[in-house]
Protein backbone atom coordinates (compact mmCIF):
# COMPACT_ATOMS: atom_id res chain seq x y z
CA UNK A 1 0.00 0.00 0.00
CA UNK A 2 1.29 3.93 -1.05
CA UNK A 3 1.50 6.10 2.02
CA UNK A 4 1.01 9.77 1.62
CA UNK A 5 0.54 12.70 4.52
CA UNK A 6 -0.29 15.97 4.99
CA UNK A 7 2.53 17.75 6.88
CA UNK A 8 1.32 21.33 8.80
CA UNK A 9 1.97 22.96 11.98
CA UNK A 10 -1.07 22.91 13.24
CA UNK A 11 -2.35 19.59 11.85
CA UNK A 12 -4.76 18.23 13.85
CA UNK A 13 -7.75 19.77 12.06
CA UNK A 14 -6.89 19.03 8.61
CA UNK A 15 -9.61 17.78 6.58
CA UNK A 16 -7.17 16.03 3.73
CA UNK A 17 -6.73 12.56 5.02
CA UNK A 18 -10.85 12.22 5.48
CA UNK A 19 -10.76 13.91 1.51
CA UNK A 20 -8.00 11.60 0.16
CA UNK A 21 -9.37 8.38 1.67
CA UNK A 22 -12.68 9.37 -0.13
CA UNK A 23 -10.83 9.36 -3.34
CA UNK A 24 -9.69 6.20 -2.72
CA UNK A 25 -12.18 4.56 -2.02
CA UNK A 26 -14.34 5.88 -5.01
CA UNK A 27 -11.64 5.52 -7.50
CA UNK A 28 -10.50 1.78 -6.00
CA UNK A 29 -7.05 3.42 -5.23
CA UNK A 30 -5.18 1.41 -2.26
CA UNK A 31 -3.20 4.15 -0.19
CA UNK A 32 -2.79 5.35 3.39
CA UNK A 33 -2.90 8.76 3.91
CA UNK A 34 -1.84 10.01 7.43
CA UNK A 35 -1.64 13.40 9.38
CA UNK A 36 1.93 14.63 10.08
CA UNK A 37 2.81 17.38 12.63
CA UNK A 38 5.76 19.15 11.47
CA UNK A 39 8.40 20.86 13.29
CA UNK A 40 9.48 24.50 12.32
CA UNK A 41 12.78 23.44 13.48
CA UNK A 42 13.47 20.69 11.08
CA UNK A 43 10.51 20.21 7.85
CA UNK A 44 13.25 18.47 5.98
CA UNK A 45 13.96 16.33 8.33
CA UNK A 46 10.78 15.30 9.11
CA UNK A 47 10.04 14.76 5.10
CA UNK A 48 13.38 12.85 4.68
CA UNK A 49 11.75 10.03 7.95
CA UNK A 50 8.66 10.13 5.86
CA UNK A 51 10.39 9.39 2.51
CA UNK A 52 12.64 6.47 4.20
CA UNK A 53 9.47 4.85 5.96
CA UNK A 54 8.06 4.43 2.50
CA UNK A 55 6.14 7.58 1.74
CA UNK A 56 5.03 8.56 -1.55
CA UNK A 57 4.04 11.83 -1.77
CA UNK A 58 2.82 14.87 0.73
CA UNK A 59 0.74 17.91 0.99
CA UNK A 60 2.19 20.66 2.18
CA UNK A 61 -0.20 23.10 4.50
CA UNK A 62 0.90 26.43 6.40
CA UNK A 63 3.84 27.31 7.70
CA UNK A 64 5.77 25.03 5.53
CA UNK A 65 5.01 25.87 1.79
CA UNK A 66 7.77 28.12 1.10
CA UNK A 67 9.98 25.77 3.06
CA UNK A 68 9.02 22.61 0.52
CA UNK A 69 9.45 24.86 -2.44
CA UNK A 70 13.13 25.38 -1.78
CA UNK A 71 13.34 21.72 -0.77
CA UNK A 72 11.74 20.28 -3.90
CA UNK A 73 14.41 18.81 -6.21
CA UNK A 74 12.32 20.09 -9.27
CA UNK A 75 9.44 21.86 -9.72
CA UNK A 76 6.22 22.50 -11.90
CA UNK A 77 6.00 25.59 -13.99
CA UNK A 78 2.80 26.43 -11.62
CA UNK A 79 4.94 25.75 -8.30
CA UNK A 80 8.10 27.48 -9.91
CA UNK A 81 5.90 31.07 -10.69
CA UNK A 82 4.12 30.46 -7.19
CA UNK A 83 7.13 30.73 -4.82
CA UNK A 84 5.34 28.27 -2.86
CA UNK A 85 4.45 24.11 -3.08
CA UNK A 86 1.42 22.32 -1.39
CA UNK A 87 2.46 19.37 -3.12
CA UNK A 88 4.99 16.62 -3.04
CA UNK A 89 5.94 13.56 -4.87
CA UNK A 90 8.59 11.29 -4.72
CA UNK A 91 10.39 10.48 -7.81
CA UNK A 92 13.08 7.91 -8.27
CA UNK A 93 16.41 8.00 -6.12
CA UNK A 94 14.18 9.80 -3.33
CA UNK A 95 14.71 13.16 -6.02
CA UNK A 96 11.10 15.24 -5.03
CA UNK A 97 9.21 17.13 -7.27
CA UNK A 98 7.52 20.44 -5.98
CA UNK A 99 3.64 21.64 -7.61
CA UNK A 100 0.90 24.05 -6.53
CA UNK A 101 -2.78 22.53 -6.86
CA UNK A 102 -4.35 25.41 -5.21
CA UNK A 103 -4.62 27.80 -7.51
CA UNK A 104 -5.87 24.96 -10.23
CA UNK A 105 -8.39 24.03 -6.85
CA UNK A 106 -10.13 27.94 -6.59
CA UNK A 107 -10.45 28.00 -10.02
CA UNK A 108 -12.29 24.84 -10.55
CA UNK A 109 -14.27 26.12 -7.56
CA UNK A 110 -15.12 29.00 -8.54
CA UNK A 111 -16.14 27.99 -12.36
CA UNK A 112 -16.72 24.19 -12.58
CA UNK A 113 -18.93 24.00 -9.19
CA UNK A 114 -20.17 27.36 -8.62
CA UNK A 115 -21.01 28.62 -12.47
CA UNK A 116 -18.76 31.76 -11.81
CA UNK A 117 -17.62 33.04 -14.93
CA UNK A 118 -14.15 34.64 -14.44
CA UNK A 119 -13.47 35.77 -18.03
CA UNK A 120 -14.42 39.86 -18.16
CA UNK A 121 -15.09 40.16 -14.14
CA UNK A 122 -13.27 43.19 -11.77
CA UNK A 123 -11.99 40.76 -8.75
CA UNK A 124 -10.48 42.25 -5.66
CA UNK A 125 -7.76 39.86 -3.80
CA UNK A 126 -7.55 40.90 -0.13
CA UNK A 127 -4.08 39.73 1.25
CA UNK A 128 -0.56 39.58 -0.34
CA UNK A 129 1.49 36.29 1.61
CA UNK A 130 1.91 32.73 0.68
CA UNK A 131 -1.90 31.91 0.20
CA UNK A 132 -2.16 34.37 -2.44
CA UNK A 133 1.00 34.25 -4.38
CA UNK A 134 0.14 30.53 -5.06
CA UNK A 135 -3.74 31.14 -6.91
CA UNK A 136 -2.68 34.34 -9.05
CA UNK A 137 -1.12 33.06 -12.13
CA UNK A 138 -4.15 30.92 -12.99
CA UNK A 139 -6.57 33.07 -11.77
CA UNK A 140 -5.12 35.60 -14.37
CA UNK A 141 -5.48 32.76 -16.73
CA UNK A 142 -9.47 32.88 -16.81
CA UNK A 143 -8.96 36.65 -18.52
CA UNK A 144 -10.95 38.85 -15.94
CA UNK A 145 -11.11 42.22 -17.09
CA UNK A 146 -9.02 43.15 -14.04
CA UNK A 147 -7.66 41.66 -10.50
CA UNK A 148 -6.43 44.44 -7.70
CA UNK A 149 -4.63 43.10 -4.99
CA UNK A 150 -5.21 44.78 -1.75
CA UNK A 151 -3.36 44.33 1.27
CA UNK A 152 -3.23 45.50 4.99
CA UNK A 153 0.27 46.19 4.25
CA UNK A 154 0.30 47.94 1.20
CA UNK A 155 3.97 47.52 -0.14
CA UNK A 156 3.70 43.86 0.07
CA UNK A 157 0.55 44.24 -1.99
CA UNK A 158 2.32 46.71 -4.45
CA UNK A 159 5.10 44.12 -4.87
CA UNK A 160 3.23 41.01 -5.70
CA UNK A 161 1.12 43.29 -8.12
CA UNK A 162 4.61 44.15 -10.03
CA UNK A 163 5.99 40.39 -10.26
CA UNK A 164 2.54 39.99 -12.36
CA UNK A 165 3.18 42.89 -14.44
CA UNK A 166 2.84 40.49 -17.95
CA UNK A 167 -0.67 40.03 -17.32
CA UNK A 168 -1.35 44.02 -17.57
CA UNK A 169 -4.58 44.05 -15.63
CA UNK A 170 -3.22 43.59 -11.97
CA UNK A 171 -2.62 46.37 -9.66
CA UNK A 172 -1.49 46.73 -6.11
CA UNK A 173 -3.19 49.08 -3.61
CA UNK A 174 -4.10 49.38 0.68
CA UNK A 175 -7.68 48.73 1.88
CA UNK A 176 -7.72 52.88 2.17
CA UNK A 177 -7.27 53.19 -1.72
CA UNK A 178 -10.56 51.06 -2.22
CA UNK A 179 -13.04 54.01 -1.84
CA UNK A 180 -14.65 54.23 -5.04
CA UNK A 181 -13.79 50.77 -6.55
CA UNK A 182 -16.76 48.43 -7.50
CA UNK A 183 -15.77 44.68 -7.79
CA UNK A 184 -17.96 41.49 -8.92
CA UNK A 185 -15.98 38.81 -6.71
CA UNK A 186 -14.07 39.77 -3.15
CA UNK A 187 -11.49 36.79 -2.50
CA UNK A 188 -10.13 36.91 1.12
CA UNK A 189 -6.75 35.53 1.02
CA UNK A 190 -5.89 36.94 4.25
CA UNK A 191 -5.56 35.48 7.50
CA UNK A 192 -7.52 37.87 9.25
CA UNK A 193 -10.78 35.01 9.73
CA UNK A 194 -8.29 32.69 11.88
CA UNK A 195 -8.67 35.62 14.57
CA UNK A 196 -12.02 36.01 14.01
CA UNK A 197 -11.54 39.25 11.90
CA UNK A 198 -12.40 40.69 8.50
CA UNK A 199 -9.89 43.34 6.38
CA UNK A 200 -11.07 46.45 7.11
CA UNK A 201 -12.28 46.95 3.53
CA UNK A 202 -15.68 49.95 2.57
CA UNK A 203 -18.83 47.79 2.45
CA UNK A 204 -19.54 50.09 -0.95
CA UNK A 205 -16.83 48.58 -2.75
CA UNK A 206 -19.05 45.21 -3.78
CA UNK A 207 -21.02 45.67 -7.05
CA UNK A 208 -24.78 44.81 -6.98
CA UNK A 209 -25.02 41.21 -7.03
CA UNK A 210 -21.10 40.61 -6.54
CA UNK A 211 -19.74 37.67 -5.12
CA UNK A 212 -18.00 37.03 -1.58
CA UNK A 213 -15.35 34.01 -1.35
CA UNK A 214 -13.31 32.74 1.41
CA UNK A 215 -10.07 31.11 0.53
CA UNK A 216 -10.66 29.65 3.74
CA UNK A 217 -12.67 27.02 5.95
CA UNK A 218 -14.20 26.48 8.98
CA UNK A 219 -16.89 24.55 10.75
CA UNK A 220 -18.93 27.57 10.99
CA UNK A 221 -19.68 30.47 8.35
CA UNK A 222 -16.50 32.38 8.30
CA UNK A 223 -16.21 35.96 9.33
CA UNK A 224 -15.45 37.01 5.88
CA UNK A 225 -18.83 35.17 4.73
CA UNK A 226 -20.93 36.80 7.23
CA UNK A 227 -19.42 40.00 5.95
CA UNK A 228 -20.92 38.93 2.49
CA UNK A 229 -24.11 37.92 3.83
CA UNK A 230 -25.06 41.10 5.50
CA UNK A 231 -23.92 43.44 2.44
CA UNK A 232 -26.22 41.40 0.37
CA UNK A 233 -23.67 39.30 -1.82
CA UNK A 234 -24.99 37.28 -4.56
CA UNK A 235 -23.05 34.38 -3.50
CA UNK A 236 -20.56 34.26 -0.16
CA UNK A 237 -18.79 31.14 -0.05
CA UNK A 238 -16.38 29.45 2.12
CA UNK A 239 -12.64 27.61 0.68
CA UNK A 240 -14.07 24.27 1.66
CA UNK A 241 -14.86 23.45 -2.51
CA UNK A 242 -11.21 24.93 -3.34
CA UNK A 243 -9.86 22.19 -0.57
CA UNK A 244 -11.24 19.23 -1.97
CA UNK A 245 -10.25 20.31 -5.44
CA UNK A 246 -7.10 21.16 -4.71
CA UNK A 247 -6.82 17.89 -3.07
CA UNK A 248 -8.62 16.20 -5.96
CA UNK A 249 -5.43 17.51 -8.47
CA UNK A 250 -3.12 16.43 -5.49
CA UNK A 251 -4.15 13.41 -6.04
CA UNK A 252 -4.25 13.32 -9.66
CA UNK A 253 -0.41 13.56 -9.57
CA UNK A 254 0.06 11.23 -7.27
CA UNK A 255 -1.99 8.71 -8.49
CA UNK A 256 -3.03 9.46 -12.59
CA UNK A 257 -6.52 9.40 -12.00
CA UNK A 258 -8.97 12.80 -11.39
CA UNK A 259 -11.48 11.59 -8.60
CA UNK A 260 -14.94 13.01 -8.37
CA UNK A 261 -15.27 16.01 -5.97
CA UNK A 262 -19.08 16.67 -5.88
CA UNK A 263 -19.91 13.66 -3.42
CA UNK A 264 -17.09 14.25 -1.52
CA UNK A 265 -17.49 18.09 -0.99
CA UNK A 266 -21.43 17.04 0.01
CA UNK A 267 -19.81 14.30 2.34
CA UNK A 268 -17.99 17.25 4.30
CA UNK A 269 -20.49 19.62 4.13
CA UNK A 270 -23.42 17.46 5.63
CA UNK A 271 -20.66 15.92 8.57
CA UNK A 272 -20.34 19.78 9.48
CA UNK A 273 -24.38 20.10 9.49
P1 LIG B 1 -0.30 32.91 4.16
O1 LIG B 1 0.87 32.12 3.67
O2 LIG B 1 -1.39 32.08 4.80
O3 LIG B 1 -0.86 33.83 3.13
P2 LIG B 1 1.13 35.10 5.39
O4 LIG B 1 2.17 35.05 4.33
O5 LIG B 1 1.53 35.31 6.81
O6 LIG B 1 0.27 33.77 5.39
O7 LIG B 1 0.06 36.20 4.97
C1 LIG B 1 -1.02 36.50 5.77
C2 LIG B 1 -1.89 37.52 5.05
O8 LIG B 1 -3.03 37.84 5.85
C3 LIG B 1 -1.18 38.84 4.81
O9 LIG B 1 -1.67 39.40 3.62
C4 LIG B 1 -1.59 39.65 6.02
O10 LIG B 1 -1.51 41.04 5.86
P3 LIG B 1 -0.11 41.81 6.18
O11 LIG B 1 0.78 41.54 5.01
O12 LIG B 1 -0.48 43.23 6.30
O13 LIG B 1 0.41 41.22 7.45
C5 LIG B 1 -3.03 39.22 6.13
N1 LIG B 1 -3.64 39.44 7.46
C6 LIG B 1 -3.40 38.74 8.58
N2 LIG B 1 -4.18 39.20 9.59
C7 LIG B 1 -4.94 40.20 9.08
C8 LIG B 1 -5.94 41.07 9.61
N3 LIG B 1 -6.35 40.98 10.89
N4 LIG B 1 -6.52 41.98 8.79
C9 LIG B 1 -6.13 42.06 7.50
N5 LIG B 1 -5.17 41.27 6.92
C10 LIG B 1 -4.59 40.36 7.71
Amino acid sequence: MDRYAVIGNPIEHSKSPEIHTAFARQTGEDIEYIRLLGNPDDFNGDVRRFLAEGGQGLNVTVPFKETAWRLADELSSKAHTAGAVNTLTRLENNRLRGDNTDGVGLVRDLTVNQGFRLEGKRILMLGAGGAVRGVMRPLLEQNPKRIVIANRTASKAYSLANGLLEYGQVAGCGFDELDGMQFDLIINGTAAGLKGEVPKIPGSILANGGWCYDMLYSDQATPFQEWGNERRAGRSLDGLGMLVEQAAESFRLWRDVLPETTPVIAQLRNARN
